[in-house]
């Protein structure tokens, strides 16, 4: 079993045969940013220090080669080829992060509504122990059984006493598990569902103004995190920047407009990104976030950053925050590939439903 060491802590964890370095940093309980898993989005590239590994199969456009001369990786695909691979990630004192997810936990659907003409709310409860999470992160949801693949969804909600679970599905054309969760689903249904998986979290010592930007249903997860810190009383500006196509996609503009009246730091724009006549005398935005945003934040050097949305709007998003002065360090984000799949940890690291 090959070893990964930390640096600059010098901790030291174990690496399984066949595990990429990824998934041994998350059994470990070490939050690695990643969003993709599958070495498109270059998220969870790292330096590597000492020792030799795989790449494995990974886009030139998430790991260039220059970044290869100069030792970088892409840790969602890497496995150790050495007895030790050193790698510079993490803080001096390197602190677990992350809870220890649960396979095929069982939940009782309470609730499913329409909350736009493509997009549904599920309410979930636990029928055993809640699912611990961080907001920002997600679960899997499918049936093995009927061929139903398990597919990542966000859980729009911060953690509350009952384990409820809110998600937020868009029908995806042609995806199955959206088409089954749309059609066939109904409240009283007994669920399995795996998790919570995923780094795209609040770090509790942020203290800086924040500004989450969310296309479509990429606002599920921004909505847990603004509640979380709300609900902690982060002190600092909280700003909710939503994108969607039309005023008919607009979804949770109640919540978050009584956030707005109960919390004077909270703020939300919405924009409408493609032509609607309906909404002529509505006080929305019009186009997309990255051309609205020099606009509307010309300087972001002292922001946190969170985007969440389909891979394009992401990284447009982060090309421009930069450019307005945004940090890479105090960005973060959680693009929707169509090929995302959790990788899942071998079935005693998780714990049972
Ligand atoms: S390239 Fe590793 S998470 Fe996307």
């Amino acid at each position: 079993m090959a070893r990964i060491i930390l640096q600059p802590s010098g901790k030291s964890i174990a690496c399984a045969a066949g595990d990429t370095v990824l998934t041994a940093l998350e059994k470990a309980g070490y939050a690695l940013p990643n969003n993709c898993r599958a070495g498109a989005c270059g998220e969870c590239k790292v330096r590597v220090l000492r020792g030799k590994f795989d790449q494995g199969m990974v886009l030139d456009m998430a790991l260039k080669p220059a970044e290869r001369r100069q030792g970088y990786g892409l840790m969602c695909m890497a496995k150790p080829l050495s007895e030790e691979l050193a790698i510079e990630w993490g803080t001096a004192d390197a602190r677990p992060k992350l809870f220890r997810p649960r396979d095929r936990a069982l939940f009782v659907i309470t609730d499913k509504r329409s909350l736009t003409p493509r997009v549904t709310e599920l309410r979930l409860r636990p029928v055993g122990q809640p699912i611990r999470y961080w907001p920002g992160q997600y679960i899997t949801l499918g049936d093995e059984e009927a061929g139903i693949a398990a597919k990542a969804y966000s859980i729009s909600n911060a953690s509350h006493p009952d384990g409820e679970l809110v998600l937020h599905i868009a029908r995806a054309d042609g995806g199955a598990t959206s088409n089954w969760i749309h059609d066939r689903l109904h409240v009283g249904q007994r669920l399995r569902i795996s998790g919570a998986f995923g780094t795209f979290i609040g770090d509790p010592s942020v203290d800086t103004p924040v500004l989450c930007l969310a296309a479509g249903t990429g606002l599920a997860p921004i909505l847990a995190l603004a509640e979380a810190a709300l609900r902690r009383g982060f002190s600092k500006p909280v700003t909710i920047f939503h994108s969607v196509k039309t005023a008919q996609d607009i979804y949770n503009e109640g919540v978050m407009a009584w956030w707005k009246s109960r919390h004077a730091n909270f703020d939300l724009l919405i924009t409408l990104t493609q032509p609607d006549p309906t909404a002529s005398s509505l006080p929305y935005l019009r186009g997309r976030i990255p051309d609205l945003l020099p606009q509307q934040f010309p300087d972001l050097s002292a922001h946190t950053i969170f985007a969440a949305g389909n891979p394009g709007f992401v990284e447009a998003c982060v090309t421009q925050a930069k450019a307005l002065g945004a940090a890479a360090e105090r960005i973060h984000t959680e693009g929707f590939f169509s090929q995302q799949q959790p990788v899942l940890p071998d079935a005693d690291q998780l714990l049972p439903a």
